[in-house]
């Protein structure tokens, strides 16, 4: 059987509230995949603190306002000492355009990013994101790309992928006639098939741009604010401080807001040149701001990240005795992925069955989670972080009935 044409577009949405969405025709939704609803859709307090600030005053950031002040200094008290200084933007491409000048301003031209990475659809983002599906990109002569840290899909350990993306990095710094400006990676690697970067990875890549007079930029732009449980920053799981901090979707919680926090010393070096940006830091976007902050905390959501992130991941990888397809479970916190393989000893991927997963959880049993990886054929789970211990049951349950569902020749993906 082949359900294909029944799977619809693009749901249309009405209304939503926590974990849910509702449709134009009243379905309700478990949303498992929306990072931009960090603190759950439409979230009382967050809903108070923009329609009052909008009943005040909101205006382009020409202007001084306390709350972009207050948003500053509370993001730069949830960061290592050194991340001191905030510029406010609207998009997550705004903040990685953003790193990047002030990296090259700081010095140097070169990029170097990650095979598979996604930083944005500005020009220059762009330049430095080799992720195939909104390639292909014919990737600029000063961006250099590095291998993707995916242990499991090459086969080897963590730590021998550590080694391997030490070594190439220093072969590629040695032997160009250039030095580099920035080395970009995401905290956790989400378009790339959410791949969580071996032991080691983080810290010694940066000590190896900095030593050829680069700088450490870490894009949190998804998995920032508490989503990876342990921590508020990606980057901090891996005992690393990066010079350059990239934030976005989850910032204003459905509301447009990102940023760059930097070093005093980055920051001075872009001092002649002139930043203005209409909309970044208007009262109201940082007014939601440090609204999701203060949620997150009085809330305790990076700690339900981290508790029913554990067992909603217990709860999937589980599925692996009974599923042969799961090749693959990983992740940290709220923010994990699934990967289905034809054979569990060729890893060979099973883009198919993924898509397959997607469609029917979302048509039998409105459950949303969606396709990542450079092959397609991981499922990556990210929900609002008030997701529940019964909401990663019902996740893990409508997984569970999918691959029964395929395995006994019912087929609704599209490929
Ligand atoms: C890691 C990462 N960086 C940057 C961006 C760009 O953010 P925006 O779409 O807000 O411009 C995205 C968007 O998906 C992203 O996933």
């Amino acid at each position: 059987m082949h359900y294909a044409d029944s799977v619809a577009g693009p749901i249309k949405v009405a209304s939503a509230q926590g974990q849910y969405i509702f449709d134009s025709d009243g379905n309700r939704y478990l949303d498992c995949v929306n990072n931009v609803c960090h603190v759950g859709h439409c979230h009382p307090r967050v809903v108070q603190a923009a329609a009052q600030q909008l009943a005040m005053i909101n205006t382009n950031s020409r202007y001084m306002h306390d709350n972009v002040v207050r948003l500053a200094q509370r993001l730069a008290d949830s960061m290592p000492g050194p991340l001191e200084v905030c510029i406010f933007v609207n998009s997550g491409s705004e903040a990685n355009d953003l790193a990047l000048r002030l990296a090259r301003n700081y010095g140097q031209r070169d990029v170097y990013c990650v095979d598979q990475a996604y930083h944005g659809h500005t020009a220059a983002t762009l330049a430095i994101s080799p992720y195939s599906k909104y390639g292909p990109v014919d990737l600029p002569s000063d961006t250099v790309k590095l291998m993707l840290p995916d242990h499991y899909r090459l086969g080897v350990s963590a730590e021998r992928m550590t080694e391997l993306c030490v070594a190439e990095f220093e072969w590629l710094l040695s032997s160009r006639e250039t030095p580099p400006a920035a080395f970009i990676v995401e905290s956790l690697i989400c378009c790339g098939g959410q791949v969580v970067l071996p032991p080691g990875y983080l810290r010694q890549m940066h000590a190896l741009v900095r030593q050829h007079g680069g700088l450490a930029i870490a894009d949190e732009v998804q998995v920032g604010f508490g989503r990876v449980g342990d921590h508020m920053w990606g980057f901090e799981a891996h005992d690393a401080t990066p010079d350059i901090v990239t934030l976005g979707k989850p910032f204003g919680n459905g509301f447009p807001l990102s940023a760059v926090v930097t070093t005093r010393a980055v920051a001075d070096a872009s001092r002649d040149v002139e930043y203005f940006n209409t909309f970044g830091g208007n009262p109201v976007a940082c007014a939601v701001g440090l609204e999701v902050m203060q949620v997150i905390a009085d809330e305790g959501l990076r700690e339900n990240a981290r508790d029913t992130g554990r067992y909603t991941r217990t709860l999937v990888a589980n599925l692996a005795a009974k599923h042969a397809s799961i090749g693959d479970v990983r992740g940290m916190g709220l923010l994990f992925g699934c990967e289905f393989v034809i054979d569990r000893s060729t890893r060979e991927p099973n883009a198919r069955l993924a898509d397959h997963c997607m469609q029917w959880m979302r048509a039998e049993r409105q459950v949303l989670v969606s396709t990542d990886g450079p092959h397609r054929n991981v499922i990556k789970m990210k929900p609002p972080l008030c997701f529940t211990p019964e909401n990663g049951e019902t996740l893990a349950a409508a997984i569970d009935d999918a691959l029964t569902a395929y395995a006994s020749g019912i087929d609704y993906s599209r490929r």
